[in-house]
This record gives C-alpha cells, structure tokens and sequence, in this order.
C-alpha cells in the first residue's frame, strides 16, 4: 500500500491513475479505522481500480476542544488494518500541510435548513470544517467516486449538496451503518466507552428499534416525547434530541411517511462521549 504524505505526492498518485486509466474510489476517514471504514472499502474495491483512504483529524470541523483532544487516533493500527484488507493507498497528511500554505479561497456551501437543524444546530461550525476539508481533498484527489457511512446521515447529505451545488462530477456513493452484533452502531467514538458505558449506549439503537416496531400505529409526537423521557431518566444518558423526519429533507414529521421514508435522528452523551444514530424505516 502507498502512503501518501504530501499535497504533491497526493496529486503525483491521482495523475498516475488518470495515465494508467484506472478509476479512484475514495474513502475519507479521520482515523481510528473499525470495520464500518473497512466496509467502504470493501465496497469501493467492488467498483473501481484503486481505492485511497484518507486519514485526517480535521480539527476545522470540531466545535469543541476536548472532543477534537479527545479524539482516539490509531495511526499504525490504521495502517496496518487498510494494508490487511488491500487498500491501494492512504493520505495521512499533517494540519500544516493542509492548512498550512493555503493557497485558495475559503470555500462555503449554502446548506439552507439542512445546516441549521440537528448536527447543525447542536455542533456549530462543524458542517463548514467538513465542507472545507472535502473541497480541499476532492480538489487534490479528483476521484471517480467518493464512498461515506450512513452513519452520519446528515453528513452524507451535506456532501451531496456540496456536490450537486458546485457541479462536482464526482459520484457520492452512500453505505449502511456497519453494527456490532448487539445493535451498537460500530464508530471511532465507541473506544472511549468504557464497558458500563458501551452497555447503556445499546439503549439508543433500542429505543429506535421499538419505535420503528410501533409504525404505523403509534401517534409519533407522543413516541417521541416518550422515548426522549425514557432514554433521560437512564444513568449516564443525556439525550440532545430524537426525532423523527422524513429521510429527504430532515424535517419532522407529525404523521408517518411511506415506508422507506420515515428516518430516526438520534444524539446523545453516553458519559462523556457524543454518540449519533439513525435507523431508516
Ligand atoms: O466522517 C468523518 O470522519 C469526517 O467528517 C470526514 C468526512 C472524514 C471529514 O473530515
């Protein structure tokens, strides 16, 4: 596997596959890798020539300051589990060498309603840092096809917009939420849990579950408040909202979409740790 340290390096790799006609797949990540990146890859090596991880903790998009010291970084494990399951190469660049000598304007999306609700809301400025790095690293990469976990729904729509607005012919290929086998939605965040911890964090996909057992019948501003009560009075849990949207454009619903468009946001703080869940129905 290559690893790439540099801008130049980066933009050596993208020429070489462009003269070599071989399409990029492109998996960014911020480290601390567990199967749920390696299932990107996985699915990127179905459909094109190289696959390339990126790995950056990108302090741009960190609201706040203990999260981003906080954040687990694994770098030779990372390495090691990307070269296990033949990813072609990886990115590991430094701030410096990032944000270092930049060179270009500040680049912003108008994100509308989708920037000011949810992950928006509770984590100011944290959509403009991912904004900014993507540009940074679809300008540099220029790959075929960029492969992101729906884990992180509104992420995944953010970079949609970010796509479509700015006519990026870049195709954004959305994947599943990778779960352990109890439910717990498998994230880098998860390593800071400790197993008391990682027990009650199985409330969240829980809770979930039996709402989407509820469809069609339970009155959903009821389910709401209810399952937002119940998941509160646990020790250790503090809910910062659970709602339920239509899966197009995050906004709540009062009454139940057809199946397949019904979308359950969750976040929380399982101890010290910010956990984000949703579960499509
Ligand atoms: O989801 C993440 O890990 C990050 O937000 C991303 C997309 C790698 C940008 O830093």
């Amino acid at each position: 596997m290559e690893i790439i340290y540099t801008k130049k390096e980066l933009i050596q790799y993208r020429d070489n596959c462009r003269i070599s006609n071989k399409t990029i797949g492109f998996v960014p990540t911020m480290g601390a890798l567990h199967m749920g990146h390696i299932s990107l890859v996985q699915q990127a090596q179905k459909n094109v020539d190289n696959v390339i991880a990126s790995i950056f903790i990108n302090p741009t998009q960190f609201n706040n300051k203990d999260d981003f010291k906080n954040y687990p970084s694994t770098i030779d494990q990372d390495i090691e589990l990307l070269i296990q399951y033949g990813c072609n190469a990886v990115f590991i660049p430094t701030v410096d060498e990032i944000y270092g000598q930049y060179d270009y304007q500040p680049f912003t999306v108008d994100l509308g309603d989708l920037g000011n609700i949810f992950e928006g809301e509770k984590r100011p400025g944290h959509f403009d840092g991912v904004i900014e790095i993507l540009h940074i690293l679809f300008e540099l990469l220029q790959p075929n096809q960029v492969y992101m976990g729906l884990k992180d729904y509104q992420q995944v729509m953010v970079v949609e917009k970010l796509l479509q607005n700015n006519d990026v012919p870049i195709q954004l290929i959305k994947c599943a939420t990778i779960r352990e086998k109890d439910g717990l939605a498998i994230s880098s965040r998860n390593k800071r849990l400790s197993p008391e911890e990682r027990e009650t964090a199985l409330n969240l996909f829980k809770s979930m579950s039996e709402i989407k057992e509820k469809y069609p019948f339970s009155d959903i501003s009821i389910l709401k408040k209810s399952y937002f009560n119940q998941l509160n009075s646990i020790d250790n849990i503090e809910v910062e909202y659970i709602d339920i949207v239509d899966s197009q454009t995050l906004k709540s619903i009062n009454s139940w979409n057809p199946p397949g468009k019904n979308l359950i946001l969750i976040a929380a703080f399982v101890g010290k740790v910010r956990l984000i869940d949703n579960l499509l129905f």
